[in-house]
């Protein structure tokens, strides 16, 4: 712990748009990412905010994403488009497509954009939420490069494929679940490596279906494919393991087969021994409640969801019930004050990119 600095947000907002623009990417467009690195952040979620500024800095130098974002339209037509993200930052191509979505269902009640050709988009809650900002309910979903197995096989074939659905609510906070189809989920494994920490639960397998705990080990061997994530549930059937399979593959039958992308072990980044474009797929879906009914009723009727849930029975009178989205919607005033707390795996990380690319907002 006492290694372990703290950056201020709007300091670490600016650095991580320094080092974007950096990157060939443009000012606006840089602005996009680190917005949505910063909100991961803000969210309290480590394993996808400036944690994350490494990957895509070694990604964009290895050629692996393009800093300028291309967009093609495949189709459009009334509430639905295909686009070819020709693999620029996930983040913008991301925050376009939902908001094309939206205007969609500004439209016609409901708007839905399949992106094929993306990269990493980051969070995948930030773009329901902009759904919630128009009164709409919001979902975003993503398929990622293959880690987790089938219930049954020890193969890492599938990706840890996010699920984000939000709805507004009458509460201070809308309902907004969050959440990778895999126990654990990548970004996590190395948040343990760079804390050098174990990971605690049975979450992960060798080849023999042998449990991991090493996130170094980990790490090393989800890329030889001599690991895999295990679905929510877990190892076989006993614990509902092929019910976060069934999940898994639903995200990626949309984020895939809808606009004839690639998937499965194709997003592996890696072709004929060669490392290549991840080619991820994204869909995106608005829908206009005031097309369907009152705005303020189904606010009220999702809070009161909301609060009901809240006030159910306490297993144990000292830990509260929460409903998804919550933790993360009263974390972001905390790290305002207390700032973004980097351990010196990151620093390490940071400094590299500091030096390297001579970074004018100095962080360390
Ligand atoms: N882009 C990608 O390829 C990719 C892949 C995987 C995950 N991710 C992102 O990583 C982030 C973290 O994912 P994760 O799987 O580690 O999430 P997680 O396991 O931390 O679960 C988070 C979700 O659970 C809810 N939650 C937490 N505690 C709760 C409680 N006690 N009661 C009710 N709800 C509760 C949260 O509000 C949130 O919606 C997400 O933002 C996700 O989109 C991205």
């Amino acid at each position: 712990m006492e290694n372990n600095i703290f950056l201020q947000v709007e300091k670490t907002y600016q650095f991580m748009k320094d080092v974007f623009i950096e990157l060939g990417i443009s000012e606006e467009d840089a602005g996009i990412c680190a917005d949505v690195l910063i909100a991961s952040d803000l969210r309290g979620i480590k394993s996808h905010g400036i944690g994350r500024l490494k990957m895509y800095y070694d990604r964009i130098k290895a050629g692996l994403i393009n800093p300028k974002t291309d967009i093609e339209i495949i189709k459009d037509k009334k509430s639905v488009a295909v686009w070819d993200g020709k693999h620029s930052m996930g983040h913008v191509v991301a925050k376009k497509a939902m908001q094309t979505a939206i205007d969609k269902a500004q439209k016609y009640g409901l708007g839905s954009v399949a992106v094929r050709n993306s990269t990493h988009f980051g969070i995948a809650g930030y773009y329901p939420l902009m759904a919630i900002q128009n009164n709409m309910i919001g979902m975003a979903v993503t398929n990622a490069r293959p880690s987790v197995a089938p219930t049954f096989s020890y193969e890492p074939i599938f990706g840890t494929n996010p699920i984000a659905f939000s709805a507004p609510s009458d509460m201070e906070f809308p309902f907004l679940f969050d959440a990778a189809t895999s126990i654990i989920q990548r970004g996590k494994v190395e948040v343990y490596n760079r804390k050098k920490v174990d990971i605690p639960g049975e979450w992960i397998i060798d080849n023999n279906g042998d449990f991991l705990k090493n996130p170094g080990e980990i790490i090393k061997k989800l890329l030889n494919k001599n690991a895999a994530l295990l679905p929510i549930g877990g190892l076989g059937e006993t614990d509902g393991g092929h019910k976060g399979y069934g999940l898994a593959i639903l995200v990626e039958i949309l984020s895939a087969a809808l606009q004839n992308g690639s998937y499965l072990d194709d997003l592996s980044g890696i072709k004929d021994g060669k490392n290549t474009y991840h080619q991820l797929g994204h869909f995106f879906l608005a829908i206009n409640i005031d097309f369907y009914t009152d705005i303020d009723d189904f606010k009220k009727i999702v809070g009161n969801i909301m609060r009901k849930l809240k006030n159910s029975k306490k297993l144990s009178k000292e830990q509260e019930i929460f409903v998804a989205g919550e933790k993360e919607f009263y974390k972001g005033p905390e790290i305002k004050k207390s700032g973004i707390q980097i351990n010196p795996g990151l620093q390490q990380n940071l400094k590299i990119i500091q030096d390297e690319l001579k970074i004018k907002t100095k962080i360390l």
